[in-house]
Order: C-alpha cells, then sequence, then structure tokens
C-alpha cells in the first residue's frame, strides 16, 4: 500500500523511461532470432512476468540495468510452468514465435487484467487465416500445422496487439503479407522499425495499412534501442499541470506522439512550453482549468491509456467535462474510488460519464483497479487534502518504473505500507 499525504508540491525534472508497450511486443520477436540485446528496457512487473515466461521455455535471460539479453538456442516447445502465462495478456505474442519454432502451440489463455472483457479473436482469425488449426481445450489455446506461403492479406481491427502479432507472425513467412486496419500506435512502430532492423521490409501507408515482403532468413543476432513512453510523459504531464511548485520539464518526452493529448490538455487550460524536441515543461495550471469532452481512440486520436488521468485533472476544471472511453469497459471504474475522495461524477453507460468539477479531493483508503487507475490514483491523492492509502499498488508496478523514486526525486514524500 502507499500512503500519500496531499497538498505536496512537485518542482525539478524527471526522465521518462522506455516503452512499456514497445518492450513487450519487441523482446516477444526477438525469439526469433538466436541471440538479442533490448536497451532502454523498463524495470517494471509486466516486463519480468513476461521474461519469466520465456525463461519457463528455456529462454536464457539476462536482465542488467535497462538492457536486456535474450539467448533462445535452448528454448524449448513447453513451458515449465504454463500457469505464469494466465498472468500477463502478451503471453499470446508467444503463439507465432513457438508456431514457427516448432509448428505447435498448447498454452493456457493468456489473462492478467482488469479492465473488462478483452477478446482474442482478431489474433485467432490471422492465425487461421496463415493456415494453423485452432482448438480451444478446457482453457488451453493449440494451434498447429505449418504456415501457408503465397500473398495474404489480414483485417487487425485496429487491435494493437493482433497488429503487432500478425506482424511477428509474418515477418519471416514466405510471401508478402498485407495488414488492413492496422494499428499505428508508437510502440507499434517500434516494433516495425525492430523487424525492419532484421531486414524484414515494411511499408506503412497512410490508411492503416502495413505490407511486408518477405525476407528469406531471419539473422542470428539482434540489437536495438526501445523508444520512451509516450504515456509516461502524459501522465508526468498531468502530475504537472496539477501538483507543480511552479513547473517540471519532462526530459525525454515523444512530444510529436502526443498530438491529440496536448491539444486537449491546452483546451483544458493546460499551460507547456516545449523547450526542445524531447523536452516539454508543463507549468502549475491547475487554477486555470476549464471542462472539456474527451473520447478515446485509437492512434493518433486521444489514447485510452491517458484517460483515467486526464478524469483527475477533470476533477479540477471548472464545469462538466465528459468522457467517452471507446476502448475498455472496465476503465470507468476508477470513478468510484474519485467517489470515496468526494470527487463528483456520473457515470451514464459503461463508455461514457460525465465528471463535475471543481471539487475539493479528500483524502481516504482508495484501490487501484488497473494500472492505469492506479496511477491516477497518486495524482490525486497529491491534489487531495489529507491523507490518501492507495491499495492493490503492484497494479502500478507493472507498468510505471519507478514512479514513487520518480516522484520522491521532484519532492513528494510518499511512503510505503504494509497490508
Ligand atoms: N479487441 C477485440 N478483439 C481482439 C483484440 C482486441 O475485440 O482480438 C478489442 C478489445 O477488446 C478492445 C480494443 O479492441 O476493446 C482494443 O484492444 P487492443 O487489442 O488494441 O489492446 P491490446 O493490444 O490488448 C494494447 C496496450 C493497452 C492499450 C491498448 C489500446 C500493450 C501491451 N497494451 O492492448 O495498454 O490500452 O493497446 O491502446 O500494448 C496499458 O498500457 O495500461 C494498457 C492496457
Amino acid at each position: 500500500m502507499l500512503s500519500i499525504t496531499g497538498g505536496q508540491t512537485l518542482s525539478g525534472a524527471v526522465a521518462v523511461s522506455g516503452s512499456k508497450n514497445a518492450s513487450l511486443p519487441i523482446p516477444a520477436a526477438a525469439l526469433l532470432v538466436d541471440r538479442a540485446t533490448i536497451r532502454n528496457v523498463p524495470r517494471i512487473g509486466d516486463v519480468f512476468t513476461f521474461l519469466r515466461v520465456f525463461e519457463s521455455f528455456g529462454v536464457e535471460i539476462d536482465f542488467s540495468g535497462n538492457t536486456v539479453v535474450i539467448d533462445t538456442r535452448n528454448m524449448r516447445a513447453e513451458s515449465d510452468n504454463p500457469e505464469l502465462i494466465k498472468k500477463i495478456r502478451v503471453g499470446i505474442f508467444l503463439v507465432p514465435v513457438l508456431l514457427r519454432r516448432f509448428g505447435r502451440v498448447s498454452i493456457p489463455y493468456p489473462g492478467g487484467c482488469n479492465l473488462g472483457k478483452r477478446p482474442i479473436d482478431e489474433h485467432i482469425r490471422a492465425f487461421e487465416a496463415m493456415g494453423y488449426m485452432f482448438t480451444q481445450d478446457d482453457d488451453r489455446l493449440v494451434f498447429e500445422w505449418v504456415a501457408n506461403t503465397g500473398d495474404l492479406t489480414f483485417s487487425a481491427g485496429f487491435s494493437v496487439g493482433a497488429t503487432e502479432n500478425i506482424l511477428i507472425a509474418n515477418a519471416f513467412r514466405p510471401g508478402k503479407s498485407r495488414i488492413e486496419l492496422a494499428a499505428t500506435e508508437p510502440h507499434v512502430m517500434d516494433l516495425v522499425a525492430f523487424l525492419r532492423m532484421l531486414g524484414v521490409e515494411i511499408a506503412v501507408h497512410h490508411d492503416h495499412v502495413i505490407a511486408l515482403d518477405w525476407y528469406k532468413k531471419n539473422p542470428d543476432s539482434a540489437e536495438y534501442t526501445v523508444i520512451h513512453d509516450y504515456l509516461e510523459t502524459g501522465t508526468f504531464a498531468i502530475f504537472a499541470a496539477l501538483c507543480a511548485d511552479s513547473h517540471v520539464d519532462i526530459y525525454n518526452a515523444r512530444i510529436d506522439d502526443l498530438a491529440s493529448f496536448l491539444s486537449k490538455a491546452r483546451e483544458a487550460g493546460v499551460r507547456y512550453e516545449v523547450l526542445d524536441e524531447t523536452t516539454l515543461r508543463v507549468y502549475r495550471s491547475r487554477e486555470y482549468l476549464r471542462a472539456v469532452k474527451i473520447q478515446t481512440n485509437i492512434y493518433p486520436g486521444f489514447p485510452t491509456d491517458l484517460q483515467s488521468p486526464f478524469a483527475i485533472l477533470m476533477t479540477q476544471a471548472e464545469g462538466v467535462s465528459r468522457i467517452q472511453e471507446m476502448m475498455f469497459e472496465g476503465r470507468l471504474n476508477m470513478l468510484i474510488e474519485i467517489e470515496k475522495m468526494k470527487g463528483h461524477s456520473a457515470v451514464l453507460n459503461p463508455h461514457e460519464a460525465l465528471v463535475f468539477g471543481p471539487t475539493r479531493l479528500r483524502g481516504t483508503t482508495v484501490s487501484s483497479w488497473d494500472l492505469r487507475s492506479g496511477v491516477s490514483m497518486i495524482i490525486a491523492a497529491l491534489v487531495a487534502e489529507g491523507e490518501t492509502t492507495i491499495t492493490n499498488v503492484e497494479y502500478i508496478e507493472r507498468g510505471y518504473e519507478d514512479i514513487i523514486g520518480k516522484l520522491e526525486a521532484l519532492g513528494a514524500t510518499i511512503g510505503r505500507v504494509e497490508g
């Protein structure tokens, strides 16, 4: 649990870490080569869990600092700890790698989150389109056979994970592949850059089509540095807007990736300055905030992963704000926690809510429902009057590297409490 006294102010600078959502598919794709070195990987729960899943298949891992070395030469077809896969949704990225190496996969249904329904039908359709046979046996997913050769067209339904999985699955398949309705989030583009570095020819078209050309042989080794995390940049921008003494400088900021977030933030009254390509200065703006409407969308729309932190900003804005959460029905659950802190909102349906502001948030005990709502609870706790206790903080540690250390370096005091 975390214990946070409200009303603290932040100042100084913070450096954003490597992208969580790039540091899951890229190591998965790295399983296609014998030995890979991946740099700028954040030390977070989801990465640790996923690397433990790799180890359960006999893959050797050395994770020192922010560099992961992955050696697959002794990789096996079976996991000696399949239960681990149930903890993490990106376990589904193992399917194309295991199929390519061993021709058969049998894994438990990957899980591990709290965001409501998260189907994998787009992934399954793609594997079937490649010629693999799929059966579901109790709670296990079983795929077998060999991939078709020749030219194939897929639809990814704008799913981030399905686009990434189709890219990994087809990178070294003989034939051309065309992915329609592809997601183009920055982490998907980072996977594209990694695969290009492996020699795969990939063209990304403006109409969400990604085309891969067959590259005959995967190389034996790879080295790559993942991008920084634009979602962490956005999260710290909200911390700064609400809690800065004067301003906070955010280094390694992916400013170009945040166009829709920054434009909404500006509309809401957040004052910021782009100091250079990768440094964003965000000024205290709490006293100037006004209500806005946000609608989460696929990239480059407003990211669902910044919706919860933005909802905390809305509690301090003058007027009635509206949230339309298009991706995940579980993500408005966080507003229940805000009600406990005397925030005022109305959930109209699983995808839409109003937030009334400004409200004086009061400290109490609240829970993290998922990674993004968890970090939002820290923002709310810093804004609130009095003491807030946050439970289920392991969700936050799944995705934000050293978040407590970074906030402490900005001047916050955050206590860890056993419980
Ligand atoms: N969907 C389907 N069928 C599928 C796949 C997805 O209907 O086969 C639906 C989902 O139910 C959801 C929507 O499509 O409503 C979007 O899901 P998507 O597949 O794009 O999400 P994901 O790949 O599972 C990634 C991120 C999420 C982020 C979403 C949306 C990673 C590891 N995870 O998940 O990140 O919210 O894209 O941008 O990249 C987070 O970082 O907190 C997080 C949850």
